[in-house]
């Protein structure tokens, strides 16, 4: 038997459900019948399209284009924007680092701003803050599964004249105001990449309300081609940025369980917030706004200083892995040609922000207990 690392027992032996779940029928249908066509590339079959179509439908706008992987879809949805370099683009200090590095793509400079300091989402004042003659764009992201205060942010973008891709790689589902992401700036970005609330292993979608962004957007991830025009006539420079077939075979039959998993990750975090009561840990609040939280990852903060790397170590000794979080993107050495304003809210949060991840989330609600028992007992032996 495994000590856990303060003696004793640890407080959970068995695994936590695993990521992904196990396929269901219309995924092992679909997959099947992508493979036995021999039509795996997007250009050949349809069901990339289709899959983009029902993205775009549940965002609220009539385009949709299925990518690779969500930090190219940012990049093209950037590019196919206008954003270019001498631009500027605002970004959040407490995100992932495909952030910044779907600007540096486009020759544009990434601009990171802080985060609320409540809630952690991009703040609209510090991006009105940050604005300058060359800035070009905002990235909000919708973190954890919540929606960054659009109305806020989109009335920075409209007094300035920017456009708005909106990061949801993390926010499949989610809903600000009852209405969802992706539909609420110029364009938004999904990721299936493996962590992520539907998944073909990698992957992305980009969404958008304008035919002519669409156009753009669709070159940018097809060579420069024109959206029906000669397959060996490329007016635009653009790349081969395609999902393929089989990958969205996997995605589009997942749509039909998506809110079903996410009411069961809601159930988990609704049991836990009853049982932390009395606890040094609360849930990091959602953005005004947030009429649905897709519940990609749980954030807590620790209401006490502790030794992080001790308290992440001894959770997961006692059963209940949790993760550290985001450094601020700022610091980063990659980042050097980032303009980087201060960023105390996400200093802090890297600091006493602590993660429970999507998987762990998907158990039986009466196991959040595990949680909880795991907090009391390491958190009481470190404070
Ligand atoms: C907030 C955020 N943005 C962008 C990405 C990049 O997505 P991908 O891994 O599909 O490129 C991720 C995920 O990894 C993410 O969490």
């Amino acid at each position: 038997m495994t000590l856990a690392i303060h003696g004793g027992t640890p407080v959970r032996s068995a695994p936590w459900p695993s990521w992904p779940p196990p396929l269901d029928d219309g995924q092992r249908k679909l997959v099947t019948e992508v493979l036995d066509s021999g039509l795996w590339g997007a250009t050949q079959g349809s069901v990339c399209n289709d899959l983009a179509a029902a993205f775009a439908d549940r965002s609220g706008v009539p385009y949709g284009v299925t990518v690779g992987n969500a930090t190219l879809g940012l990049f093209a949805a950037l590019r196919g924007l206008g954003v270019g370099p001498g631009d500027e683009v605002i970004i959040p200090a407490y995100t992932f680092v495909a952030c910044a590095t779907s600007v540096l793509l486009t020759g544009a400079t990434p601009v990171i701003v802080d985060v609320d300091p409540v809630d952690l989402h991009l703040s609209a004042q510090a991006v009105e803050a940050a604005v300058t003659s060359e800035t070009a764009a905002i990235m909000p992201v919708h973190l954890a599964g919540s929606p960054a205060d659009m109305d806020a942010i989109t009335a920075v973008a409209r007094r300035h004249g920017l456009v708005v891709v909106e990061d949801c790689a993390q926010a499949h589902g989610a809903l600000y105001h009852g209405r969802p992401v992706g539909g609420l700036g110029d364009a938004g970005v999904f990721s299936f990449q493996a962590s992520k609330a539907m998944t073909a292993g990698e992957g992305g979608v980009i969404v958008c309300r304008e035919a002519g962004a669409h156009g753009a957007i669709w070159s940018a991830c097809n060579l420069g081609r024109r959206l029906g025009g000669e397959w060996y006539g490329h007016p635009e420079v653009g790349w081969n940025l395609r999902l393929t077939e089989i990958q969205a075979a996997l995605l589009l039959p997942w749509l039909d369980r998506l809110e079903s998993e996410i009411a069961r990750r809601e159930a988990f975090c609704a049991q836990l917030a009853t049982e932390l009561d009395g606890l040094p840990v609360t849930f990091v609040p959602q953005p005004a706004g947030t009429t649905r939280d897709s519940r990609h990852l749980l954030m807590l903060r620790l209401e006490t200083p502790v030794d992080r790397e001790f308290l992440l170590a001894a959770m997961a000794a006692e059963g209940v892995p949790i993760d550290g979080g985001y450094p601020p993107l700022g610091g980063m050495a990659a980042l050097h040609q980032a303009r980087t304003e201060a960023c105390p809210a996400a200093t802090a949060a890297a600091a006493d922000v602590v993660w429970i991840r999507q998987s762990m989330l998907m158990a039986d609600p009466a196991e959040a207990t595990h949680v909880t028992e795991a907090f009391a007992k390491v958190l009481t032996s470190v404070i």
